[in-house]
């Protein structure tokens, strides 16, 4: 049976490039995962004022999450560390206290960037934040896309023969390790 995987996305840029890798990775996976590419436009700020009635808004990303099977985080890297929109996204996503939408999900961190880093920075503070309110984190291979504003056609497709190479390797990492945990 395949398994859902919400795929949360950092950037809320038109033509981001954490988007776009998560649209080429929901082609090049196995047929195993089931892709739901979650963006983050509309989600509001979590404000702990709010929590007694949350905002449709949550409450809409919380039940997305909740009903699927695994995550994977693509980040883009702001300022050494994930973006805000993420950090926020992974805020309301943790509450209420001790219901984290994204408990004992089996969790990929995937960090991209144009530069020669790709990304590790981000990577490296999400696997801070996650461990009290996640699933188990996939520890390798781990994936740190670099070079990637010239790794798209003008249609938002995959031309990098390297960069696809080491997303397929860890795709099929990804689903085979989601498919010994559930087992
Ligand atoms: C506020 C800000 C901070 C950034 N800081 C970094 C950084 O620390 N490291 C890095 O590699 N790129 C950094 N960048 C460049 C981003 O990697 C680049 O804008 C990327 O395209 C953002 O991801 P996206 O394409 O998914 O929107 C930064 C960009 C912005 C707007």
């Amino acid at each position: 049976m395949a398994h859902s995987v919400a795929v949360i996305v950092g950037s809320l840029r038109k033509e981001s490039f954490s988007l776009k890798i998560a649209k080429a990775f929901a082609k090049i996976a196995p047929p195993s995962l089931k892709f739901d590419i979650v963006t983050l436009e509309g989600l509001s700020f979590f404000n702990q004022d709010l929590e007694a009635t949350p905002p449709a808004d949550w409450v809409a990303f919380r039940e997305r999450i909740q009903k699927s099977d695994a995550v994977l985080f693509v980040t883009p890297e702001y300022n050494r560390s994930t973006s805000g929109v993420l950090k926020n996204a992974i805020d309301v996503g943790s509450r209420p206290y001790g219901k984290s939408s994204f408990l004992g999900k089996p969790t990929g961190i995937i960090a991209n960037s144009p530069g020669a880093l790709g990304g590790v920075a981000a990577a490296m503070h999400l696997k801070s934040i996650l461990p009290g309110i996640s699933g188990p984190i996939m520890q390798q291979p781990e994936i740190y896309l670099n070079g990637v504003g010239d790794a798209f056609d003008d249609k938002g497709n995959l031309t990098k023969e390297a960069l696809e190479k080491v997303m397929k390797a860890y795709i099929d990492a990804f689903a085979a390790w989601v498919e010994r945990l559930q087992k």
